[in-house]
């Protein structure tokens, strides 16, 4: 990750460098996590000097913050490959890295220093929107609008003027949505109802459409670079995939509908809807099992003439494709019928459906793609996996399933005491924290982080390190191939 020295288009570099800043941010949104989950167990820990509202506010605040970069990244680096030119207006995106990082750093300090107290207009302006997710104060708000102006500009300028693949087609429509749902969670209304029901604009139809559609177009893009699958095949599922995502994602809307003052027609609506969203999520499973297979098979008939070209990426993205189904399609579907809802409802059920979809969905292709900048900047032919890459692989999978089971526990304990026995009040709601299936799960849970932790430093250290012992030891492998020539 540290140098970018093969890489012939800037876009690229710039590229590289947002996936540097998503590195040290997903890092700072695990440390946050790990204080979060100490305070569930010791309520007093760091409390009036880092509360957790603040720790868990950075947490997820850094999720979205991280994800973004490591897409925005995920684009620059690609652009080159897909269009066949260097990005139109490279050193306006440049800038704009330079300033969205500043301001990112700005408000980071302003979030950890500067929370507790009344709020007014004023705070909304300077210090947070009080939206959960995307607390950004208004004037940050402001400046992301205008750097992802600029962002989308570059995409589309470079669209127009070089090749015009599905993938890039796909890609810059599907940009123009997500960016533009941005919008729905920027204006302020004092009607909770009114407010919530925009917000999930931003939230459900960037997580359940609009980002599902981008990581389609990744995924579609790390299989033809590095099993050579065919365009063709990978197209058209991409094309499959954006109707039905759009088909029920948009509707699927309905499932937050339930219980925040908006109509009751909400309650089929979103019943219907979202039980369709999973279907999709097989189809990209299959999708990706289905070209690889066929890749596979290719491949003997033909001498391998596409071997897989960078074992660590495959791997992410084949994690990738088990944990969205499983995440998102799964436990997405368990508390998605109002009937089900009405008791996991807010309960560490939701949680852990939380952190399987974020982690499922979208870390493991983003990593898949910092491994692919990472071949492409020291020029290496075939990347294989190291002990650390291994490693990253084994403790951040184990870990974030055993946080997912861990709250799938603590959640069911909530329904059954809080909800179904004690009819769900402010009492029961105590109760339920005090039972010893809760204390127990919430320790395996950080225990379950820890490990997490581990394994994303493993992460950290092979995508820093992996790019030189790897062309290293294509360079011995190249020189002694020569020397017995
Ligand atoms: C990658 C895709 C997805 C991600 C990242 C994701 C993430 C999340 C998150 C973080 C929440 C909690 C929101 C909050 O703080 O209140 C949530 C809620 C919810 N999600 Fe998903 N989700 C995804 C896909 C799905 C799918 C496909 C379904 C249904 C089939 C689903 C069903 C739900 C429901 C019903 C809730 C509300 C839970 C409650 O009432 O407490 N999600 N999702
Ligand atoms: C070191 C590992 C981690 C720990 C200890 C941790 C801990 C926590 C804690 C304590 C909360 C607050 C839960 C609540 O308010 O009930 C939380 C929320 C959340 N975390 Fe993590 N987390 C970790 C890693 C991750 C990862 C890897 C992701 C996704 C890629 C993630 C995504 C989320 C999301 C989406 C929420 C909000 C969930 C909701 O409100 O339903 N976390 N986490
Ligand atoms: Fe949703």
């Amino acid at each position: 990750m540290l140098i970018n020295g093969e890489l012939k288009y800037e876009s690229q570099k710039l590229g590289m460098n947002y996936f540097r800043v998503a590195l040290v941010l997903f890092g700072a949104q695990l440390l946050m996590g790990l204080i979060a989950a100490i305070q569930f167990l010791y309520p007093g820990f760091l409390f009036e000097i880092f509360d957790f509202s603040v720790s868990r506010m950075v947490h997820i605040n850094a999720l979205v913050v991280w994800m973004l970069y490591a897409m925005i990244g995920s684009v620059y680096y690609m652009i080159p490959d897909e269009t066949g030119e260097e990005t139109v207006g490279i050193g306006l995106g440049k800038l704009a890295f330079w300033i969205l990082t500043a301001a990112v750093a700005v408000v980071v300090l302003v979030y950890i220093f500067i929370q507790v107290g009344p709020g007014n207009e004023s705070t909304i302006w300077f210090i947070n929107e009080g939206r959960e997710y995307l607390e950004a104060p208004r004037w940050a708000d402001i400046g992301i609008v205008a750097v992802v102006l600029v962002f989308y500009y570059n995409v589309f300028a470079t669209y127009m003027k070089g090749r015009r693949t599905g993938i890039m087609t796909v890609m810059v429509a599907n940009l123009f949505a997500l960016a533009g749902l941005y919008l729905t969670g920027m204006f302020f209304t004092d009607n909770i109802s009114v407010d919530q029901y925009w917000w999930w604009w931003v939230i459900h139809l960037w997580v359940e459409a609009t980002w599902e559609v981008f990581v389609g177009t990744l995924a579609a893009y790390a299989l033809v670079k590095i099993i050579g699958a065919k365009r063709e095949i990978v197209e058209m599922w991409l094309w499959i995939e954006v109707l039905m995502l759009f088909g029920s994602g948009i509707l699927g809307l309905g499932h937050h509908y339930f219980w925040i003052g908006t109509p009751e027609y909400w309650w089929e609506i979103g019943a219907l809807f979202s039980s369709l969203e999973p279907v999709p999520l097989v189809a990209m499973f299959v999708h990706v099992l289905y070209d690889w297979g066929k890749e596979q098979g290719h491949c003997e008939s033909k001498g391998s003439a596409h071997a897989l070209n960078n074992s660590p990426a495959m791997a992410w993205v084949t994690a990738n494709a088990f944990g969205n189904f499983l995440g998102a399609g799964i436990w997405g579907f368990f508390h998605t019928l109002p009937q089900v809802n009405i008791y996991t409802h807010g309960t560490q059920f939701t949680a852990a459906h939380g952190h399987l979809a974020f982690f499922g969905a979208y870390a493991t292709i983003l990593i898949a793609m910092m491994y692919i900048g990472v071949q492409g900047s020291y020029g290496i032919k075939k990347m294989t996996m190291t002990f650390k890459t291994k490693m990253a692989l084994t403790l951040i999978i184990f870990g974030v399933l055993g946080m997912g089971v861990a709250l799938t526990i603590a959640g069911y304990e909530q329904v059954l005491v809080e909800r179904a026995d004690l009819g769900g009040g402010w009492d029961a709601y105590f109760i339920a924290q005090d039972l010893p299936w809760y204390i127990q799960a919430q320790g395996w849970r950080l225990a379950m982080g820890v490990v997490t932790f581990v394994g994303f430093i493993y992460l950290a250290w092979d995508l820093l390190t992996i790019g030189a012992v790897e062309s290293a030891q294509e360079e011995s492998e190249g020189a002694a191939a020569a020397a017995a020539a």
